[in-house]
Parts: C-alpha cells; sequence; structure tokens
C-alpha cells in the first residue's frame, strides 16, 4: 500500500496539506455535502445525499489516498484517490464553498497526482460535470481532457424471479475469497491489462456494504459485480448501486453482461432496493445498448476525463460498468 507524502506547504498562504484522519470524517462529509449541493443549488446543501456516504467508506478502503486541505486549523476540502491496479480515479474533490476560487482544489491534485504515480497508473481519469467550463480547465491543469458522456442510470426493482445462477463473495471462506479475487483478476484483466478491483471487493465485504455478485460458466468465474446497497454505502436508502461490474472479454460478452444485469437485479430485490443504479461511460456503446435494452434510463449525464489520449477501458466493444462517481 501506499503512503502519502509527509505534510507539505504549498505556496498560497496558509494552506496545508496533509492526510485525513478518522476524526476529520464529520467535516469532510459534511464540505463534501454543502460543496455539490451549494454547486446544484438545492434548497438545503447540507442535506444533499441523504444517507449516501463516500467519505468513510472511501477512506476505510485505503486511509492513504485521502488528502485534506487545512486552513487556520480547520479542514476545508478533501480528495480521495482509488487504485483499479492499473487504473487511477479521483474524487469526490471537494472545497468548502466560501473558499472556491482560491487555488485550494490545485493544492489538493498535486499530490494526487504524485499518487498515481507511485501507484504506476497508466489509465487515469474522474468524472465531473460536463457542463462546467470551470471543472474542465481544472483538470486540464493536471492533464485531463473531456472525452465522453457517463450516463448515471437507473432500473426500476420489483418482485425478481430468479432466472440465472449467481453466488455472492461474502459466501466464500477465506482461502475461497483468495482464489475468487485471482478469479476477478483474471477477468478484469482481459478487459484492461492490470485492472484489478480488489480494493472494491475488500471494502464492501470488510464494511458490509452490499456484496460482489459472480456469475460463472461452469467452474469458470465469467463476471462481477461490486455492489453497494443501502443507506450508509454509495447506493442509499432504496438503492443498489452497481460501482463496478464487467465481464470476460469474448466473443459471449454481450451475452454474459444481460446474465450480469439479471443477476444484480436480483440481487437489488434481495437487499429490498426498489432501483438498481449502474454508471456507463458512452464510449462503451455495445453495453450502453445493453442497458438500454435491458430497460434502464439516464437520470443524469456527466462526462469522463481521461489522461491523454489512452483510450483505456472506454472502447465500444468493451462490456463494463462503472462511472469514477
Ligand atoms: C470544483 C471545486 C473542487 C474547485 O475547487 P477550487 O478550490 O475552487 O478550485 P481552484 O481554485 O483550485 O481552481 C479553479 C480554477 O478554475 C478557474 N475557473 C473558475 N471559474 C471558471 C470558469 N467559469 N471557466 C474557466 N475557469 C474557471 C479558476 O480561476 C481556477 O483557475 P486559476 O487558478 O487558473 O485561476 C470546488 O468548486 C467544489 O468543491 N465544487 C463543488 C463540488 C464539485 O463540483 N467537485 C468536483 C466534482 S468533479
Amino acid at each position: 500500500m501506499s503512503s502519502i507524502p509527509s505534510t507539505s506547504k504549498p505556496k498560497q498562504s496558509g494552506v496545508t496539506i496533509r492526510p485525513v484522519r478518522e476524526e476529520d470524517l464529520p467535516t469532510a462529509d459534511r464540505i463534501i455535502r454543502l460543496a455539490f449541493g451549494t454547486f446544484l443549488g438545492v434548497p438545503d446543501p447540507s442535506k444533499f445525499m441523504g444517507d449516501v456516504d463516500y467519505a468513510r467508506t472511501r477512506w476505510l478502503a485505503d486511509p492513504s489516498a485521502v488528502f485534506g486541505a487545512e486552513l487556520a486549523g480547520e479542514l476545508v476540502g478533501t480528495n480521495f484517490a482509488t487504485r483499479w491496479g492499473s487504473v487511477g480515479f479521483f474524487g469526490p474533490l471537494t472545497i468548502r464553498p466560501d473558499l472556491w476560487d482560491r487555488g485550494i482544489a490545485q493544492l489538493l491534485l498535486a499530490p494526487t497526482m504524485d499518487l498515481f504515480e507511485r501507484w504506476g497508473i497508466r489509465h487515469a481519469g474522474l468524472f465531473t460535470f460536463a457542463e462546467s467550463a470551470k471543472h474542465a480547465n481544472l483538470y486540464q491543469k493536471f492533464g485531463f481532457w473531456p472525452r465522453f458522456l457517463t450516463a448515471l442510470m437507473e432500473l426500476p426493482v420489483g418482485e425478481e424471479r430468479k432466472s440465472v445462477q449467481w453466488t455472492c463473495f461474502s459466501e466464500f471462506s477465506p482461502d475461497e475469497k483468495q482464489s475468487c479475487l485471482q478469479a476477478c483478476r483474471e477477468v478484469t484483466s482481459s478487459v484492461y491489462e492490470g485492472l484489478d478491483v480488489e480494493r472494491e471487493i475488500r471494502a464492501v465485504d470488510n464494511q458490509h456494504l452490499g456484496d460482489t455478485v459472480l456469475i460463472w460458466d461452469g467452474s469458470r468465474l465469467a463476471g462481477l459485480a461490486v455492489c453497494h446497497a443501502g443507506p450508509g454505502t454509495e447506493a442509499g436508502t432504496g438503492k443498489c448501486y452497481v460501482k463496478f461490474g464487467a465481464v470476460r472479454c469474448g466473443p459471449n460478452a454481450a451475452r454474459e453482461f444481460r446474465r450480469l444485469l439479471d443477476a444484480c437485479r436480483q440481487f437489488a430485490a434481495t437487499r429490498g432496493a426498489t432501483k438498481l443504479d449502474a454508471g456507463m461511460n458512452l464510449a462503451r456503446l455495445d453495453a450502453y445498448r445493453e442497458m438500454l435494452g435491458a430497460g434502464f434510463r439516464t437520470f443524469r449525464q456527466g462526462v469522463a476525463m481521461q489522461r491523454g489520449a489512452n483510450p483505456g477501458y472506454n472502447r465500444p466493444e468493451v462490456f463494463l460498468i462503472d462511472d469514477w462517481r
């Protein structure tokens, strides 16, 4: 696991970039809600996103990947980085609204880029507001360019018939979990070399955020979906959120993807969710069409910004679910 650099003194007067500690999490959570709620103009920004949690769940997944900005002894902004093997993304990046446009986000991004460097990230990106010139300008300074729209989609979930066979990661013994993680790596690296979502699978398992849904082709893993469900997770009450899903690359990928979507719907029903939430980068055209065909509808669109011209796994033939939200 990478460690973050020791506290650095930035040029801007008074702001210090430092690691985020557990006791900072309530403030970090408050700033996330306030910043997004203010930007989107909601009536009570502090209540934005209800019981969805990012700060605690992402910090617990890897405390060394979270940076805080401190001013006059107070935490005023945070950024959360995520490593999926050779792939890295960051967010939520938020600054207390009364301190916007003073360069604080840029101070948080500098060490995040250093961390990506140390992690050996080859495909780096983020999800942001497609309509915001400010956001595009900010991230372009760090080599990220607006690429494809990313649709945040949802599907109503009702009484689901069990039409496909699937299992859950949480049912396995510790030894079985180890071999399952290896099988998951095989599936994800068939899509993009070095892509590895062990961090997400373990975070969901250790923190009881939901489960990883697995579909099989005989004894061979065909696909996986890391799902959050319910309050205190990235899904929130009444929802199941597919944070990451992928099927093995190959001639059967479209069929297996349909099976994976079915399995996720059924899993969502077992958790009492009434909506299945999943994001799709529209560069993955075939997968997007499958989602529409399965009944998903877009409730919000943003844009994926990617470093350099490398498309990574955002290619038409890739059957993968994620949105870097
Ligand atoms: C987005 C956010 C993190 C930026 O934080 P910040 O501390 O205000 O950002 P910075 O001051 O470091 O950088 C913003 C840059 O955009 C520039 N900018 C501001 N408005 C702009 C506009 N309309 N068009 C182009 N550039 C603009 C600023 O001038 C600054 O660049 P400069 O240093 O060259 O002058 C903050 O506004 C926020 O918390 N927003 C709400 C939550 C959010 O949207 N998070 C990001 C989700 S991806």
